[in-house]
């Protein structure tokens, strides 16, 4: 499979700035020479999240995060390889080599995003066939524009039509429309369509590409209303949101998002004015949600059935954004009467009524101190030590911040308890570190090579062959090497790049932990240390020869020659 050469990526780093592009989207503290803020990839109160511009990396202490802006974008925005250096390329004006850029838009996945899309269109041309799936929409008075804009669509009755449509008898094909769970398998192996007879909604990811389907049942006998599409090499409902895709194409800027239950309640609210509505597919919200959530909106506004099965889930959907209440996002809950949904709601209402609901939204706050305080009296001393006791560990989930400080008030309000401040407490020792301050540590001449070569890896370019250490029975030897062969081809090649061909390497965490350090001095003094201590190892071949000499003379297989060898040895080292 053709790659993207090196040599771009290497000139692409070189031209991007790390730290305006993590700035972007966490924002980043002057640290001295580096940058810091709170892990963006794991939930901590301190700042063990840092970012280098001169080594053009990040790394994380708490969680061990690590990476090149390339691996930020993909980790972050939740990016393949190709399109987060598709997007660093628009960034830095640059353009991805042509004959790469064809042959690498169809990695393995490929073949199962063109099977999805295929698919898509085939249930769009269905639904156009069939009068029965086209009555039933009328009948829940969705019109044109919208099963457009969702590109619904129909599954028709029987077991094979979309296999027989896109499968063509190919086994081939046939097995990549399993992979992406269009297929389901009997008990001897033999493989039927997923959907039939159910009215489908494509699910995109947040690049518009349909990653999975929901098929809803016409008639109300049939079970289940609704199926999903099963997890998938492309598809982790826990992580996607349904409608979301429609909602960035519809917003210039999201001001906020609203999160209902089911696929019928984003469509409608959407077509009656509503355009800012997504769903999770059937599951609880998970933190996952909550970040991307918050990515999109600042404010987040749940919508759940009024009754038992709502108030859980709201508790799950609140377990999960605490975490998330940075500064600046808000959620809030709002519950619906019984036995109605937004569908249901901004059809009787109209786009009016349901605004007018959710400005009556509870906020999380409440909501939260509602929750915890179910079934304790609070006019007692025991109840209010057991609101206490409940909210202080998920109150200390949340970021430190005016919300987190609000919080902590309150309960000291309702409890009269003062609510200690969990974040004042030492936080947890970090790894050691070293460089500014602290005295740097004793290592070998190989390990204090490596070092420096991961500080600057075009220091290599100063060190010309032949290379007489790369004999040394040493640890790190062979690595240092490598080093030094990719440092003298790459010379422009980043620290953050050099790390990142060393993932997979069992030599990945020590190598990352060296490249942490801040070392003394300059390139020009690096350059120069690099040398004495190449010349050192140099110098102790010489040794390690006159030893293994050393070693045959008293076990008495040293030949006349190997002893000539050792005097001039000797000599040449004595000068
Ligand atoms: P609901 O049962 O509340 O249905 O399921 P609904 O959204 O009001 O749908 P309509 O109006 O009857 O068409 C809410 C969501 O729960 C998931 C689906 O994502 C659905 O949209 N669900 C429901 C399933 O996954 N399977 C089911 O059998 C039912
Ligand atoms: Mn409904």
């Amino acid at each position: 499979m053709a790659r993207i050469p090196d040599a771009f990526i290497d000139d692409l780093l070189a031209r991007t700035d790390i730290v305006e592009v993590i700035n972007a989207r966490v924002p980043l503290k002057r640290q001295g020479k580096e940058y810091a803020s709170r892990c963006p990839f794991h939930d901590e109160r301190s700042a063990s999240f840092t970012v280098s511009p001169t080594k053009q990396f990040y790394h994380c202490f708490g969680c061990g995060a690590h990476g090149t802006a390339i691996s930020f974008l993909m980790n972050y925005d939740r990016l393949e390889f190709l399109d987060a250096v598709d997007e660093l390329a628009k960034r830095a004006g640059m353009e991805i080599p042509r004959d790469t850029q064809q042959r690498e838009a169809r990695p393995d996945s490929a073949p199962m995003y063109d099977a999805l899309d295929a698919a898509s269109r085939f249930f769009v041309r269905a639904l156009a066939g069939n009068d029965g799936a086209r009555a039933y929409l009328d009948g829940r008075g969705l019109d044109g524009a919208i099963r457009d804009t969702f590109a619904i669509g129909y599954a028709p009755d029987g077991f094979s039509s979309l296999k027989d449509a896109l499968g063509k008898d190919d086994p081939r094909r046939i097995a990549v429309l399993e992979k992406v769970g269009l297929l389901s398998k009997n008990d001897r192996g033999h493989s039927y369509d997923k959907f039939r007879d159910r009215v489908i909604f494509p699910i995109h990811d947040r690049r518009g590409r349909v990653i999975a389907f929901g098929g809803r049942v016409l008639k109300p006998e049939d079970s289940p209303k609704y199926l999903n599409s099963p997890e998938t090499p492309l598809f982790h409902k826990g992580r996607e949101l349904y409608g979301l895709w429609q909602v960035r194409q519809a917003n210039q800027k999201i001001e906020r998002l609203v999160v209902v239950e089911g696929y019928m309640d984003v469509v409608s609210l959407f077509q009656f004015g509503v355009p800012q509505a997504v769903a999770t597919l059937g599951t609880a919200t998970t933190p996952d949600h909550a970040e991307l959530l918050f990515r999109n909106a600042p404010d987040v506004f749940f919508c759940f059935d009024g009754d038992a099965a709502g108030r859980r889930a709201a508790t799950r959907a609140m377990e999960s954004v605490l975490p998330r209440m940075r500064d600046g996002r808000q959620a809030f809950f709002l519950f619906l009467p019984d036995g109605e949904d937004p569908d249901t709601i901004v059809r009787t209402e109209g786009a009016a009524g349901f605004e007018a609901r959710l400005a009556q939204a509870t906020p999380l706050s409440t909501f939260f101190f509602d929750t915890l305080g179910e079934g304790i009296n609070l006019s007692t001393l025991d109840g209010k030590a057991r609101l206490a006791e409940r909210a202080k560990p998920m109150l200390g989930q949340i970021p430190d911040g005016a919300f987190a400080d609000l919080m902590r008030q309150r309960l000291s309000e309702l409890t009269g308890i003062g609510a200690a401040n969990p974040a004042a407490q030492p936080a947890a020792p970090r790894m050691q570190r070293g460089g500014r301050g602290a005295p740097p540590p004793k290592r070998s001449l190989v390990r204090h090579a490596i070092a420096l070569l991961l500080q600057k890896p075009g220091l290599a370019a100063g060190l010309p062959p032949p290379y007489p250490f790369v004999a040394l029975r040493q640890p790190g030897i062979e690595l240092l090497t490598e080093l030094i062969a990719i440092g003298s081809v790459r010379p422009d090649i980043t620290t953050g790049v050099l790390l990142s061909q060393f993932d997979e390497r069992e030599e990945a965490p020590a190598l990352r932990k060296l490249a942490m350090q801040a070392l003394a001095g300059d390139e020009v003094s690096w350059a120069q240390e690099l040398r004495d201590v190449i010349g050192q190892l140099d110098r102790q071949v010489l040794q390690q020869r006159i030893d293994d000499l050393l070693g045959q003379q008293r076990e008495g297989t040293l030949d006349a020659a190997g002893k000539q060898m050792l005097r001039d040895l000797l000599a040449q080292s004595a000068r």
